[in-house]
C-alpha cells in the first residue's frame, strides 16, 4: 500500500441467486475477502465491505421456467439463503443487498444512460436466432441441439456440458428452441456495444505498465486479454429478466447481467450510505479492491473499469484484484449440477460452532496461484492437528495451569527474573508478527495463516520446554514468569487469529477479558479494548492481578465417523452420477457414421487374438503394451485402455483386433494394430470378445 488512503472499498463478487454458496465460492473469494477486511478494520482503517445477490441472467429465468414459478421467486428465495449463510459463517460485509432492488435498477439504467447519451456507446444491427412461435430472441442458453463433438442432444448453443466443448449455436446439429422447442430462425436486432478496442490503449497502460504487482495469474490473464485483441462488447440483451434498456424504442430488451452486476457494487454502497456513497466511489482517497475468482477476471480488470472510466466523472478503479483459482472437491471438479460440492448452509447446520475450523481449512488451503483440492481427510487432519492439537492446546494448557498455581489471577513478574530462554521467546515473536503483517499486506493468507500458528506453535514449545509443572514446587516464581507470558501469547493469539477464526478469537478474548480491557496505551480508542492489531506483539495486554475466565476448549477433536459420514455422501453422490451418466449413454447412443459400403468394410482384416502378456507403458497412464497370439503372428500392440484395466485384467483374455492397420510408433514402442473396443458417450470402454472361445486368428465379418 504505497499510498497514504483514506479508506477502503472492498468488493467481493456477487454470488449468481439461483444456488446456495460453496466451499469453492468460500475458498475462492469470501474467505480471503474477509479476511482483508477484518484485517484492516483490526488496524483501525475506515472499510466498506460490499457484496450482494446477482439476480440477473438468463440461467436464472432457466430455473424459473424449470421450476414453473418466476424468476422473481427464484432470487427471493436464494437471495434468502445465502445472506444467511454468510451472516452465520461470519462474512463481515458493511451490507449484502441484490441486483433486482429498486435502487440498483436507478442506478445502472443512469449510468447507462449518461453513456448512451455522451455517445459512449456504438448501435449495431446483427442476425440473431429468434423463436418464431414464443416470438423472442434467443440466448445462446436457450438454444438445444445435438453437440457435433459428442453426440450429446442436450448441447446448449454456447457448451456441451457433456463434452465441454464451447460451442455457437450455429454449430448444433437439429437446433431447437428450449421455449418451444421450434426450429429457431435468424433474424435482425439491435444492441449496444461498449468499443473496448477504443480503450485498449489505456488498459495497457493502466494494468500491462502500472500494475505489474498484481498476482501472476491475474495480470497474466489481462495480458493476453489485451495483447490478443479487444473488440466491442454488448451490453444490451433480447431478454426480460434484468434492467431495462432506459431508452424509448428498447421494448423487450434489458442491460446485459455483466453489465449491471458490477454496477451493483455501487447500488449496494448507496443503498448503505445514500448521502455519502460518493466519496467511496469517487476520491482519489479511497482504495478500491476486488476480490473475486479467476473466472471473473476480465469483466473485474478490463470491462468494469472500461465502464468506468468511460463514465468519467471521478470513478476510481480498483488498485488490486487479487482473483484465486478454483477449488475442486476430492479431486473433481466443483459442480452444481451433479450436487458435487459442500454447501455451505449444509455444513452450518452439521457442523454447528464450527466455522472456524472451515475458514481455517479453506484460508490454509485457498487455491492462492493454483487450482487446489479439498478433501474431508485433510480437514479433519488441520483440525486435530493444528486447531486443537497446537492453537487449542497452547491456550487451554496456559489458562487451566494458571488456575491451578494462581488460582485464575493473571501472576507478575520483575524484568530482571526473565532468562534467555524468555529473552529468546520474546524476540521471535516481533518477527512472526512481522511476517504476518507482510502476508496479510500482500493477500498471501495461506502463509499468513501459518504465520498466526506460528505464534502458536512457539507458545506450545515454551510450555513444553520451561516445564512449569514440574518447577512450580521448587519455584513458583519463576512459574509466575513463564505463565505470564503464555497468557501474553495467548491475548496475541486472539488477535492474530481474529481475521481468521473470529469466533475463537471472540470466545479467547471473552476468557481473558482482553475485549472490555481498557487500553493504556492509546485509552482514545477504547470501543475493542486492546484487541487492536498495533497491539499486536505487547507483552503487557494481561496485566498482573487480572482474573481470567473459566477455561473452555476452543476447538474439538473431529472424529473418524464424522468424516466417514461426508466422504460416504460424497461416495453415493458418485455413484449416482456414475449411474445417470450410464443410463443417458444408454439411452442417448452415439449418432450413426455417414453410410459406408462392404467394399470399405471388406478393407477391414478383423480377427480373433489372445493376450499374451500385458504391461503398463512407463510413465504414462493410459497405456498398455500387449502382446497378443493372433493366430498368423505373434505382435505387440499399444494401446490406451490403462484407465479401465490393468495388465492383470488382459491376461489371457481373448479380444478382437484391427490386424492390417498400418504399424506406428507410441511412445517409441511399435504398435501393429488396434484392440476393438466398445466406448460409450462418457469414455467408458470395455474389450470385444467372442461369445465363446475361438482359434486365433478367427475372422470377423
Ligand atoms: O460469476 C459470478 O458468480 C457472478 N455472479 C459474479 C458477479 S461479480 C460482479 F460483477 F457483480
Ligand atoms: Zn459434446
Amino acid at each position: 500500500m504505497e499510498k497514504n488512503y483514506k479508506r477502503h472499498l472492498i468488493t467481493a463478487a456477487l454470488p449468481y441467486a439461483n444456488g446456495s454458496v460453496h466451499i469453492g465460492h468460500l475458498a475462492g473469494v469470501y474467505v480471503p475477502a474477509d479476511i482483508y477486511v477484518r484485517f484492516l478494520r483490526l488496524k483501525g482503517e475506515d472499510v466498506l465491505f460490499i457484496c450482494g445477490s446477482d439476480e440477473h441472467g438468463v440461467p436464472i429465468t432457466f430455473k424459473a421456467k424449470d421450476l414453473g414459478c418466476s424468476p422473481q421467486e427464484i432470487v427471493d428465495k436464494y437471495h434468502a439463503i445465502i445472506k444467511d449463510s454468510f451472516n452465520r459463517f461470519g462474512i463481515s460485509f458493511s451490507i449484502y443487498s441484490r441486483t433486482s432492488s429498486k435502487i440498483h435498477a436507478e442506478t445502472a439504467s443512469e449510468f447507462f444512460k449518461k453513456l448512451y447519451d455522451e455517445g459512449k456507446f456504438i448501435e449495431r444491427e446483427s442476425e440473431q436466432f429468434y423463436d418464431p412461435s414464443a416470438q423472442v430472441f434467443l440466448a445462446d442458453r436457450y438454444i438445444m441441439g445435438t453437440c457435433p463433438k459428442c453426440g450429446n442432444d442436450k448441447a446448449y448453443g454456447d457448451q456441451c456440458e457433456k463434452c465441454g466443448s464451447t460451442l455457437s449455436p450455429e454449430e448444433l446439429i437439429d437446433p431447437h428452441s428450449r421455449l418451444s422447442g421450434e426450429k429457431p430462425v435468424k433474424k435482425m436486432t439491435r444492441h449496444w456495444y461498449l468499443p473496448l478496442d477504443k480503450y485498449e490503449g489505456w488498459l495497457k497502460e493502466w494494468i500491462i505498465d502500472g500494475h505489474k504487482e498484481w498476482k501472476t495469474n491475474v495480470y497474466g490473464q489481462c495480458k493476453s486479454w489485451i495483447d490478443g485483441g479487444l473488440k466491442p462488447r454488448a451490453v444490451t440483451r433480447d431478454l426480460d429478466w434484468g434492467v431495462p434498456v432506459p431508452l424509448e424504442d428498447a421494448k423487450g430488451k434489458v442491460l446485459y447481467v455483466w453489465f449491471d452486476a458490477p454496477i451493483g457494487y455501487i447500488s449496494n454502497t448507496r443503498e448503505l450510505l445514500p448521502d455519502d456513497w460518493e466519496k467511496w466511489w469517487k476520491s482519489p482517497d479511497t482504495r478500491m479492491i476486488h476480490f473475486i475468482g479467476k473466472d471473473n477476471i476480465v469483466f473485474h480488470c478490463i470491462v468494469f473499469p472500461s465502464m468506468l472510466k468511460a463514465y468519467g466523472d471521478g470513478y476510481i478503479l480498483p488498485e488490486n484484484v487479487p482473483a484465486n483459482e478454483f477449488l475442486n472437491l476430492e479431486g473433481d471438479k466443483i459442480s452444481t449440477s451433479r450436487n458435487w460440492a459442500i454447501w455451505l448452509e449444509e455444513y452450518l447446520d452439521q457442523f454447528p460452532g464450527q466455522q472456524d475450523v472451515m475458514r481455517y481449512v479453506l484460508c490454509a488451503n485457498a487455491p492462492e496461484t493454483k487450482d487446489n483440492d479439498f478433501t474431508w481427510k485433510d480437514f479433519q487432519a488441520r483440525n486435530n492437528s493444528e486447531l486443537v492439537a497446537i492453537y487449542g492446546n497452547f491456550v487451554n494448557r496456559a489458562l487451566v495451569l494458571t488456575n491451578k498455581y494462581f488460582e485464575g489471577v493473571v501472576p507478575g513478574y520483575a524484568e530482571e527474573d526473565l532468562t534467555p530462554e524468555d529473552r529468546k521467546l520474546m524476540e521471535t515473536v516481533p518477527e512472526i508478527v512481522a511476517n504476518l503483517n507482510n502476508c496479510l499486506e500482500h493477500f498471501k493468507f495461506r502463509d499468513a495463516i501459518k504465520e498466526a500458528m506460528n505464534l502458536a506453535r512457539l507458545g506450545n514449545k515454551y510450555l513444553t520446554e520451561t516445564e512449569p509443572w514440574k518447577v512450580f514446587k521448587t519455584d513458583p516464581k519463576r512459574v509466575a514468569v513463564i505463565l505470564n507470558l503464555c497468557l501474553q501469547i495467548c491475548a496475541n493469539l486472539s488477535i492474530a487469529f481474529e481475521p481468521f477464526c473470529p469466533f475463537s478469537s471472540k470466545k479467547l478474548q471473552a476468557m481473558l477479558s482482553l475485549a472490555q480491557k481498557k487500553d493504556e496505551v492509546c485509552p482514545q480508542s477504547v470501543p475493542e479494548g486492546l484487541v487492536k492489531w498495533e497491539n499486536l506483539g505487547r507483552w503487557d495486554l494481561m496485566k498482573e492481578g487480572d482474573r481470567i475466565g473459566t477455561p473452555e476448549l476452543l476447538f474439538s477433536k473431529i472424529e473418524d465417523e464424522t468424516i466417514q459420514a461426508q466422504t460416504d455422501r460424497l461416495a453415493r453422490i458418485k455413484k449416482e452420477n456414475e449411474e445417470k451418466a450410464a443410463a443417458e449413454a444408454a439411452s442417448h447412443p452415439e449418432p450413426l457414421a455417414p453410410e459406408c459400403t462392404i467394399d470399405d468394410f471388406a478393407k477391414m482384416d478383423i480377427r480373433t487374438a489372445t493376450v499374451l502378456q500385458a504391461e503398463a507403458v512407463p510413465k504414462t497412464d493410459k497405456l498398455l503394451k500387449l502382446t497378443i497370439d493372433t493366430g498368423v503372428d505373434q505382435r505387440v500392440i499399444v494401446s490406451g485402455i490403462a484407465e479401465y484395466y490393468t495388465p492383470e485384467d488382459m491376461l489371457g483374455k481373448q479380444i478382437c483386433i484391427l490386424a492390417n492397420l498400418k504399424p506406428r510408433k507410441i511412445r517409441g514402442i511399435e504398435s501393429n494394430g488396434m484392440i476393438l473396443m466398445a466406448k460409450d458417450v462418457t469414455g467408458k470402454m470395455r474389450f470385444i470378445t467372442p461369445q465363446e472361445v475361438m482359434p486365433n486368428g478367427a475372422k470377423i465379418g
